[in-house]
């Protein structure tokens, strides 16, 4: 009995002192950080309160007190947070070969194809990112214009049924729908008919991919802290009957094409074309396996899907409360469309300057990433400071805090597309407004994002007026995620117009 309780104290102790150690980290380097405390450091309520909320928290006191940096321990592991813009840029641009990690945990042992470009780091996301970099230029978007705007189609009949029945419609819901008919036919090559079809197994596993709860919040930050042990027991990173759904869909159309000799416009074909050309001789890579192939096709699925229509999802609610705004967009898309005999097309999309600004607006405020992570991955010495951030250091850029920083952006919470205009976007500066990320880690599906939530814009405002229901609670009641979400959802009123 002694001996147990003379054990169970020893465990106590060590797991006190190593705690009271690990929180000696910024104070012996001079970093200003909050007092932190066991046993989850500068985290307050974990379970309930969203890893975004505690950075921003962060953001806005050492921003106050006039910092340029702060030190934030996540349970025990220090994290570093740039709060200077400068300091963002070193980290994500000018200085990115010492930060070219994000860091997250990674179970590819476990679940092979969870090993895709946003997951990897080192030489494996060098050799991926430049293999796929060509599938995401202008002409490849081009070749795809086409597939996707087929998309249009049902969302357009869908909206109309709407206004003719007089309904009202949870926008996510319907913006989920396009762009899972959008990634499933670019990526997977399959028609997912989420209109007609709105439970198919697409719709399905994909919303449970997102599927956010408290167990799922704390698996994420325990693995993020404690990786090697997150490994040890075998922590997955994807539900396996998600994984495997996904796997079995991209197999067995990789097969089908290539037993059918089918080509399409389309990621998949992109891929398909790579890994002969690997096979064939060509350059020898390490994009060779099955698992690689169906790892990126997972991953342009879970990319392209909720990150587009939560984006596009906002911006309809940003357009229905504000009228004007919505009028002078759709003033210029019909300017635009008439002069492409009233076909949308990629050219007259790129014409629409006006409706980028409007989703740059949406996005500054919604973003849909709020904080950004990298890892230091050679010891860096901060420019104007004595700060060495050792290799290893987790960084986390506070994206939300600069985008709604009042010193950036006057009236922080005012929708105003007009900041993105010709003439006063110069003066973003590049380090507070990160909706896309920056650097060479920036998302690789820009084009592609900004494609169709353009084109989704154009095919709804020239036919449609949109108007906030008041089932919406206004104030957003935002909830965090892997993407950002609403409670309760954006409910709207939709009117045709001639
Ligand atoms: C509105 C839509 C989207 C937004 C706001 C968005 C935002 C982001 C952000 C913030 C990052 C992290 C960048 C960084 O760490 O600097 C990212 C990375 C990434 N995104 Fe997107 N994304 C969108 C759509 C897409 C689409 C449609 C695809 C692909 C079809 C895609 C593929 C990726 C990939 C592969 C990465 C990882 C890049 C790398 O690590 O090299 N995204 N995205």
């Amino acid at each position: 009995m002694y001996i147990l309780l003379a054990l169970i104290s020893a465990i106590f102790a060590a797991i006190y002192f190593y705690y009271k150690q690990s929180f000696t980290y910024w104070q012996s380097r001079g970093v200003p950080h909050l007092t932190p405390s066991m046993p989850f450091g500068n985290l307050n309520k974990p379970w309930s309160i969203p890893l975004v909320d505690q950075v921003t928290k962060q953001y806005k006191i050492f921003k106050k007190r006039g910092e340029r940096q702060a030190g934030f321990y996540l349970m025990t592991e220090p994290i570093y947070i740039p709060i200077d813009p400068e300091f963002v840029k070193n980290v994500m641009i000018k200085d990115f070969h010492h930060f070219t990690d994000r860091g997250l945990y990674v179970n590819d042992e476990a679940q092979p194809v969870i090993g895709n470009l946003f997951f990897s780091d080192g030489q494996k996301w060098k050799n991926l990112r430049q293999k796929l970099t060509p599938t995401f230029t202008s002409g490849k978007m081009k070749m795809m214009f086409n597939t996707m705007m087929n998309c249009t189609v049902p969302l357009q009949e869908s909206i109309g049924q709407i206004a003719d029945n007089n309904e009202t419609f949870d926008a996510k819901d319907v913006m989920s729908k396009y762009t899972t008919d959008v990634i499933g036919s670019c990526a997977f090559g399959i028609e997912c008919n989420s209109f007609k079809d709105p439970d198919s197994d697409f719709r399905k596993y994909g919303r449970l991919m997102f599927e956010e709860n408290a167990i799922k919040a704390m698996k994420f930050l325990f693995s993020l802290s404690f990786g090697n042990l997150a490994k040890k027991i075998g922590l997955k990173n994807m539900e396996p009957e998600v994984a495997e759904f996904f796997t079995k869909v991209a197999v067995d159309t990789y097969n089908y094409r290539i037993k059918n000799n089918v080509k399409r416009n389309d990621f998949m074909q992109l891929l398909i074309d790579m890994m002969d050309k690997d096979n064939n001789g060509g350059q020898k890579s390490n994009f060779l396996t099955m698992n690689d192939f169906v790892a990126q096709v997972i991953l342009f699925f879970v990319a392209g899907f909720d990150t587009s229509s939560v984006t596009l999802s906002f911006t309809l609610f940003t357009l229905a409360s504000h009228q004007d705004i919505q009028g002078k967009l759709r003033q210029e898309i019909k300017n635009v469309l008439k002069k492409y005999n009233g076909e949308i097309t990629y050219d007259a999309l790129q014409e629409m300057k006006y409706m980028e600004q409007v989703i740059n607006e949406t996005m500054r405020l919604y973003p849909i990433a709020p904080v950004l992570g990298r890892v230091c991955t050679q010891n860096y010495t901060m420019p104007s400071t004595n700060l060495v951030i050792e290799k290893g250091t987790k960084v986390f850029i506070p994206n939300w805090g600069l985008q709604r920083d009042p010193d950036y952006f006057p009236d922080p919470d005012k929708f105003d597309p007009e900041r993105f205009s010709d003439e006063n976007k110069g003066s973003i500066d590049p380090g507070t407004y990160l909706p896309f990320g920056e650097g060479p880690r920036i998302c690789i599906g820009l084009r592609f994002a900004m494609m169709q939530m353009k084109m989704c814009l154009a095919a709804l405002l020239k036919d449609y007026e949109f108007r906030m229901n008041p089932k919406t609670i206004v104030p957003l009641q935002l909830g965090f995620g892997f993407v950002i979400s609403v409670k309760g959802g954006i409910w709207l009123n939709v009117k045709r117009i001639s």
